[in-house]
């Protein structure tokens, strides 16, 4: 195996507080909304047995890809992102019995450089899930203004605004950036101060894949699809791992909450199941936050 192909491996985050509070039962209809290398699903399908009424959505090829064999079983596959394919299947007059959102990105998606997400396998920066789709690392942050690029930066990976703006402007004036490695390494020699225990760039790469992604616009238009995908008495979890998605999923969870007889949720999950304490040898989990619902 070469390095830059290492086994597509993904360890499921919070995998036993899945099944514990989505409690697939037999017969029941499933929807994945990321289905990645379909850690949860095959376990979730274990359980229900219901492949013909299931239906796993991706945005990353690479992920399809590694799904066929569950298509073969008579599971559906979409490739496409999210909001798409809720609208699609929303007009379908389609609806499900558990949904699963585990947000963010796969390890494999880390561990291969050609996809450029990271800067410890250097590749092209790319950073897109879905490489026929919209504009790469490399195009942003070769076109994007000082201000832009530190909004990103300061918001996105949550570093002070004056470092931020610091990364930006070197970014801009070294510029043009094709590959992982030489942004990093740039990243390293002008941060100021200590990043901690992580390597200086983490948070700007963070920045700049929820950035070129949109992964928070994606987080924003999935949730008011949630209630009308789900059959009565069916449950939906969602796992974040950033702040700004966990936020967004708990304020639509609030407003669920306020609107009282009109809520089309219950919420189960009071506060977050957290990651760090409820799955502590998973490393992947530390940053993770579950919450569920379940629909009147
Ligand atoms: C954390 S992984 C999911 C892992 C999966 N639960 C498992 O156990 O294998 C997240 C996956 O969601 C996909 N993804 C992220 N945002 C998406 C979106 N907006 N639409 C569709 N897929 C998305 C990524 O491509 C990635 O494969």
């Amino acid at each position: 195996m070469s390095k830059e192909h290492p086994p597509l491996q993904h360890v499921p985050v919070l995998f036993d507080a899945v099944l514990r509070e989505l409690a697939p039962k037999a017969g029941e209809s499933y929807l994945d909304l990321t289905a990645g290398y379909a850690g949860h699903a095959t376990a979730v399908l274990s359980i229900t047995k219901n492949d013909k009424e299931s239906v796993l959505v991706d945005r990353d090829d690479y992920a399809i890809a590694h799904l066929q064999h569950l298509a073969d079983r008579g599971v559906q596959l979409m490739h496409t992102d999210f909001v798409s394919a809720a609208k699609q299947l929303c007009e379908e007059g389609r609806a499900f019995d558990l949904i699963l959102i585990d947000l963010g990105v796969s390890s494999p998606q880390l561990d291969q450089g050609e996809r450029g997400f990271s800067f410890s396998h250097n590749g092209p920066l790319d950073m897109r899930m879905d490489r026929s789709q919209g504009s790469t690392a490399s195009e942003l942050i070769n076109k994007a203004t000082v201000q832009e690029l530190a909004t990103i930066i300061h918001e996105y990976g949550e570093e002070p605004y004056m470092q931020a703006k610091n990364l930006a402007e070197v970014i801009v004036g070294q510029r043009p950036f094709r590959d992982t490695e030489s942004l990093a390494e740039l990243i390293k020699q002008h941060y100021r101060g200590r990043a901690g225990k992580i390597h200086p760039a983490t948070r700007t790469f963070q920045a700049l894949r929820i950035a070129v992604n949109d992964e928070l616009g994606q987080v924003k238009a999935i949730l008011p699809f949630l209630p009308k995908l789900l059959h009565k008495g069916g449950r939906v979890g969602v796992i974040s791992f950033h702040s700004l998605e966990d936020r967004l999923v708990k304020r639509f969870f609030k407003e669920q909450i306020e609107s009282g007889l009109e809520a089309e949720l219950d919420i189960l999950t009071k506060h977050p199941i957290s990651g760090a304490t409820d799955d502590v040898h998973n490393p992947r989990s530390r940053s993770a936050k579950l919450r569920v619902a379940v629909k009147k």
